[in-house]
């Protein structure tokens, strides 16, 4: 099966390729409204962007050309498309108001509008919330030391860099996704990458030019972890998944796949765009870990998103998982910590819950109705609990799955009707 394209790196496609010298034409781009947002806020700063299927076509308008928006730019549900942007708009010579919805109205902001600020922004939230309010104005590059493991923080500052006087540096203890990295060069941008003690250090210059480029997005490694598990859960299961981004920044939720028993195979390992692919089989046979598999430290930013999912797998394994360091779960579209233990022990499963984590025991899951807490990612993973569940799971809400992935229940049908 092909699954849609990747979501940070789909978000990143509009955003670059927007401010490009040129047309771009993106291929296999992410069917979410998530990436749906980005376009219309890229439409309403005044790009001619055309949506054929999952292809798209962009007219660049340069560093410089955006134009003043006529309202607020809604950005729904999508965190990466309101922290990116006001990176990116911070330095423009308008002003402008991004908003979202309740989710996103309640989500930490002042982790990028403290570096902006430094940069010589003018933004204000509401008691560090959306909306937030920019005013236009000429940056000046910093270097900034991130206390946060966030490529959302991380790529707004360096999209502020792009506009800004001289250098800008960001520098990482703990590394994350590097999607706008790897975009910036493809597009001819010099990205300078240093080791620097304790982390790394990114760079980017503000006279740099973007000049456009085709973009073919891979398929969503993160989507992709919910057939995996359900797959690797559900014995005499065979799936292979194509085209996949295997981004090393990503990847680490495969080695927790494969520290958990999972049978999977990578092949035919290349490179779309300046980011790896490869085909995917996994194997519904679980070869029972010897431990308990443990989920934390620098992994946490690599397999943030597939967390929920991984929760899953823990309660078929005897030695169960434990996930710790991973308190960033808390300010995701819901409270992922808390959504994960309470539904999973609505399903009768035996679970502990810590600040920043929980250990989940193994234990026979049985039907129940469930809340999705209004979060895409919860609503697939306990898709995949109810799979695996004695009896009959109803998951209120689930429509919510069309954030990342709207085809989610259709290709979960088609798969099991093979
Ligand atoms: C994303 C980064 C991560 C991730 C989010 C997408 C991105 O968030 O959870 O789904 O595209 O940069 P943080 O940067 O806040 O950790």
């Amino acid at each position: 099966m092909r699954l849609p394209g990747d979501k940070s790196v789909s978000h990143r496609s509009v955003i670059l390729s927007s401010i490009s010298e040129g047309t771009t034409r993106i291929n296999n781009f992410s069917s979410s409204a998530d990436c749906r947002a980005t376009v219309e806020c890229f439409r309403e700063l005044g790009v001619d962007i055309s949506m054929e299927g999952d292809s798209l076509r962009v007219s660049g308008v340069g560093k410089s050309g955006l134009r003043s928006p006529a309202k607020e730019l809604f950005c729904d549900n999508s965190g990466t498309t309101m922290r990116l942007l006001a990176g990116l708009l911070a330095s423009q010579a308008f002003d402008s108001t991004l908003t979202g919805d309740e989710s996103l109205s309640k989500r930490p902001m002042a982790r990028i509008a403290d570096p902006l600020s430094e940069m010589g922004a003018s933004i204000s939230l509401e008691d560090g919330h959306a909306p937030i309010v920019i005013r236009g104005r000429r940056l000046k590059g910093i270097e900034y030391d991130s206390p946060i493991a966030s490529a959302q923080i991380k790529s707004a500052v360096l999209l502020a860099g792009l506009g800004a006087e001289g250098k800008t540096t960001v520098i990482e203890r703990i590394g994350t996704r590097d999607h706008t990295e790897r975009m910036l060069r493809w597009l001819g941008v010099d990205v300078l990458v240093q080791d620097v003690e304790g982390g790394r250090a990114i760079t980017v210059s503000g006279d740099a030019l973007l000049k456009a480029r085709d973009i073919a997005v891979p398929s969503d490694i993160s989507s992709a972890m919910f057939f995996l598990v359900a797959a690797g859960c559900l014995s005499g299961s065979r799936v292979v998944l194509r085209d996949v981004g295997m981004n090393s920044s990503r990847t680490a939720g495969l080695d927790v796949l494969r520290e958990c028993g999972v049978g999977i195979e990578v092949s035919d390992v290349r490179e779309v765009s300046n980011e790896p692919v490869a085909d995917i089989t996994v194997n519904g046979s679980l070869s029972q870990p010897r431990s308990r598999v443990t989920v934390n430290g620098s992994r946490i930013p690599n397999l943030i998103d597939e967390i929920p999912a991984l929760s899953i797998l823990g309660t078929c394994l005897d030695s169960g998982l434990e996930v710790r360091d991973a308190a960033e779960l808390r300010v995701k579209e819901s409270d992922r910590i808390s959504a994960v233990v309470t539904n999973l022990r609505k399903m009768g499963a035996d679970v502990d819950e810590f600040d920043d984590g929980f250990l989940v025991r193994r234990s026979v899951l049985k039907g129940a109705e469930l809340d999705c807490f209004g979060d895409h990612r919860i609503a697939m993973s306990f898709a995949v609990a109810g799979m695996i569940a004695e009896g009959e799971t109803v998951l209120k809400g689930a429509e919510c799955v069309a954030v990342s992935f709207p085809e989610f229940f259709d290709k979960m049908r088609e798969l099991s009707a093979r």
